[in-house]
């Protein structure tokens, strides 16, 4: 069955097709020399849709898109669905440094990583599944890995951030790794 992924992230895409096994092969954005879709929404569950509604509409196959945001509650959850551009470069270290400066003030520092997830089945069904991790922001950096503002978001229960994890590790809880799961477990049942 061959499934189209929204995405031209290509770590993304290996995670999936690694996920779903030889019985599914994932198309990207990539594959299919599409551009990079606007994102052009107000919330994270309106840009996962308009992504993979734009590329189901357009290619008539199974498709599914995740957008995600960081939302830091004693910042009326903000950055949230201006997570990639928060800083307005598009580099993480200049999100990072304004997250850290906007929260220096506040005592509570609790966060929250969202991922929704849209998939059209091929009947054109749109379901949505949602992931959440919870934790906290660091006063500053700790580890080299991942992405984004992974040196900062120590998840709930866990001493290390999300840089300091293995992807293994960081994919078992984070919430593209529940979001995804969800989404398995929905193609499996069918
Ligand atoms: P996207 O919708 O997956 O492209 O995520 C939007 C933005 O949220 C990214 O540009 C990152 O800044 C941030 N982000 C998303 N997922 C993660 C993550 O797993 N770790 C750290 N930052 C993330």
């Amino acid at each position: 069955m061959e499934l189209i992924f929204a995405t031209h992230n290509l770590n993304k895409v290996i995670e999936i097709q690694n996920a779903l096994g030889a019985a599914f092969k994932v198309i990207s954005l990539v594959d299919l020399n599409e551009n990079q879709i606007p994102e052009s929404g107000t919330t994270i569950q309106e840009n996962s849709h308009l992504k993979a509604s734009y590329i189901y509409h357009k290619y008539h196959l199974p498709c599914f898109a995740d957008d995600t945001g960081l939302e830091v509650f004693s910042l009326n959850n903000e950055p949230g669905v201006h997570s990639a551009r928060y800083a307005g470069t598009g580099a993480s270290e200049d999100n990072i440094d304004l997250l850290l400066t906007n929260l220096s003030d506040h005592e509570d520092r609790g966060a929250q990583f969202k991922t929704i997830l849209t998939f059209y089945d091929d009947q054109s069904n749109c379901h949505f599944f949602e992931g959440i991790v919870q934790g906290n922001i660091l006063s500053s950096r700790m580890g080299v890995g991942g992405f984004g503002y992974d040196p900062i978001f120590q998840p709930v229960g866990f001493e290390k951030t999300f840089s300091q994890m293995s992807l293994e590790e960081k994919n078992k809880i984070s919430h593209r790794g529940i979001a995804i799961t969800k989404l398995l477990n929905h193609i499996r049942s069918k």
